[in-house]
């Protein structure tokens, strides 16, 4: 009788251990070493692809103007991210919940989550990095802020009356009828940068 007992108890701490280890494998969690990893890989790669994107938005609004720069923005955009992202074997997107072009709404969970927990992070001045790492699917996905940082952001994400010329207005207009991506002041959440990391280390 005694040896029963003993035998379903050990029986009973086995299948709790398996669960806890189903559950931990569905959680996906990160441990805090691979988190760090992720973070700064995230962290280097976005800031790289915003370099390039700064670079060239400031070269076409100087060759071409803020309006000629629209078509610019509208044609380059994403072929440069997507030349970042190839160099970092990556997946780099930007996601807005007021988006302008309409493949960077936000489009799963995960990115909603995201930006739940970002804009969060927005109120609290102390923090430097606002940046977090989450899981779907087995990807890893690093997400960071993307602050209207500069005044240059507002002559095409700023207010229509105010900041917008009316000839930079009406190529947005055509390009973009959906448009959401207006009435910005400084230092808003402007968008999030998105990357798909392997789950394996890069
Ligand atoms: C010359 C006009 C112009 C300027 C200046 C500009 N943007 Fe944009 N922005 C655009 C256009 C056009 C798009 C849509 C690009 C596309 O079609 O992929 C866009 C898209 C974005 C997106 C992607 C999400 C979305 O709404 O589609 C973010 C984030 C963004 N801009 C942030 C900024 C920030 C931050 C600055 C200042 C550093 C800035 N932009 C300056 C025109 C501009």
């Amino acid at each position: 009788m005694f040896v029963r007992v003993k035998y379903l108890t050990f029986s009973v701490i086995g299948i709790m251990l398996i669960g806890i280890a189903a559950c931990r494998n569905n959680a996906e969690t990160l441990t805090e070493s691979e988190k760090q990893h992720y973070l700064a890989t995230g962290d280097s790669i976005a800031t790289h692809a915003q370099k390039v994107l700064l670079a060239n938005v400031g070269q076409a609004i100087q060759n071409a103007g803020v309006a000629g720069a629209v078509d610019f923005c509208n044609v380059h955009a994403m072929p440069l991210t997507d030349s970042v992202s190839s160099i970092h074997g990556v997946t780099i997107q930007r996601v807005s919940d007021r988006n302008r072009n309409p493949d960077n709404a936000l489009q799963s969970e995960t990115d909603k989550k995201a930006w739940q927990q970002i804009m969060l992070m927005m109120k609290d001045t102390a923090m430097k990095q606002k940046q977090l790492v989450l899981q779907q699917d087995g990807s890893v996905y690093y997400y960071k802020a993307i602050p209207l940082g500069m005044p240059t952001c507002l002559s095409c994400h700023g207010m229509k009356d105010e900041n917008i010329l009316p000839e930079t207005q009406q190529v947005l207009s055509a390009k973009y009828p959906n448009d959401k991506a207006t009435g910005y002041t400084i230092g808003e959440l402007r968008g999030l940068w998105k990357i798909k990391m392997n789950s394996k280390a890069q």
